[in-house]
């Protein structure tokens, strides 16, 4: 029976993966891999071994994985804040790239001599190798019997490509550039297929200028929209993702467009040509200064009141709900009073298919990793219970495709 947990990597995005780099040249590209493991919205933990040192620094591996990273079982300190087991524990996928023979060996023989093969031991996660070495190497008989045994228990092997190599041979043994071995480890997951549609998403909140230095802004961050265009691109769709300033990383695969004003944002909205999804997930301002001015507003010494005319700006939705042919259009509204009423009647004014309502107020939604949803559409609704929005928004996926169907 394999050790590990099947390598079934299609029931979700793995969230939590531990990376672990041994000794090789292509250790270099392990940083991007990180990076696009990261965009794709995974948290990322990396493990070096002792030879992974020669080539790459834990600096700049701690700098892309937001967080500490590891080489030795015997850092007294490391241990007292993640021991090695609640590591190997924490782990959702265990992914080793470059994968040396050195480290290929240890884990067919079952080593644990370092905290890398340690880990290997101690996790129920699914474990990936990505081999990298001279291709004479890889040819050795003694290197393919421990592949095999790898695969054997469950481990999935990427790679290697051919091609030329650091030590000027060419042949097989090059590691998988970082975007492909993300994508396959990421690959298909959803129960959606949305292979061929295209899906424009708004997100964020605008910011609405008062003078070169002030504006107008909200609580929004973004995340339920971002996390909606990650979800969408899992299930296959071409996403453009429109949003207001924010610091999120755009999801894996997603072209971003970067507006500023709910004018820009209409604009860079009606610049698409063609969608046959939109959801407006933004908090669009509804109002924007009348005249912002052009030079930095000065206190008054004679006046202890300023008044700003406000001018109401273009609901972005709705324009949308009006094209023809006209997409699916999906809506949120965020409430403090009369839910279900108000998102109700918003859904039928605007025009939108389904509405996702949401209860506003202090420490509720805005800016929160988590949210709950009531979503209604013509035939019916559903409630989902609070959970965190990356999880809601593949789940909101899931039944926008249920509807439309
Ligand atoms: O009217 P309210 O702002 O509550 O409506 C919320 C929905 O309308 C959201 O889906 C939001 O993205 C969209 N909206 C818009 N343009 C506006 C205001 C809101 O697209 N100017």
């Amino acid at each position: 029976m394999a050790h590990h947990k099947p390598l079934s990597f299609e029931a979700s995005t793995p969230m939590r993966i531990l990376v672990g780099i041994s000794g090789g040249i292509a250790a270099y590209k392990s940083i991007t891999l990180v990076r696009r493991l990261r965009d794709a919205g995974s948290e990322v933990r990396v493990v070096l071994t002792e030879s992974a040192l020669q080539f790459v620094t834990p600096l700049s591996l701690q700098a892309v994985s937001g967080q500490p990273v590891r080489s030795s079982l015997f850092d007294a300190e490391a241990e007292a804040g993640m021991d090695h087991i609640a590591l190997a524990r924490w782990a959702d996928l265990v992914v080793i790239a470059p994968a040396s023979a050195d480290v290929l060996a240890r884990m067919a023989q079952g080593m644990a001599n370092d905290l890398l093969t340690t880990l290997i031991l101690a996790t129920r996660a699914p474990v990936a190798v990505v081999p990298a070495m001279n291709q004479q190497m890889w040819a050795h008989p003694a290197v393919q019997a421990n592949l095999e045994t790898l695969k054997a228990r469950g481990v999935r092997v990427i790679g290697p490509a051919s091609g030329a190599q650091a030590c000027g041979d060419v042949g097989e043994g090059r590691m998988v550039e970082p975007e492909a071995i993300a994508a396959q480890l990421l690959a298909p997951k959803s129960s959606v297929d949305w292979q061929g549609k295209c899906v424009v998403i708004t997100a964020g909140g605008t910011r609405e200028p008062i003078d070169p230095v002030r504006f107008i802004a909200n609580r929004s961050s973004g995340k339920m929209g971002f996390a909606l265009a990650a979800a969408a691109q899992t299930a296959g769709a071409e996403v453009t993702l429109v949003c207001g300033p924010n610091t999120l990383p755009t999801p894996f695969g997603v072209t971003r467009i970067n507006v500023e004003t709910a004018l820009d944002m209409q604009s860079a909205v009606k610049g698409i040509a063609h969608m046959d999804v939109f959801i407006g997930a933004a908090a669009v301002a509804d109002y924007r200064v009348a005249e912002p001015a052009t030079h930095k507003i000065k206190k008054s010494a004679d006046a202890d009141t300023l008044t700003i005319t406000l001018v109401k700006n273009p609901d972005v939705i709705a324009g949308v709900a009006q094209r023809n042919p006209k997409p699916i259009v999906v809506g949120f509204a965020a409430e403090t009073e009369q839910l279900i009423e108000q998102a109700t009647k918003k859904r039928i004014t605007k025009g939108m298919d389904v509405i996702c309502a949401n209860r506003v107020g202090a420490g509720l939604v805005f800016d929160q990793p988590d949210n709950e949803l009531i979503v209604l559409w013509a035939g019916g609704e559903q409630h989902f219970p609070p959970t965190e929005k990356t999880t809601l928004a593949k789940q909101l996926i899931e039944l926008i495709n249920k509807i439309i169907h």
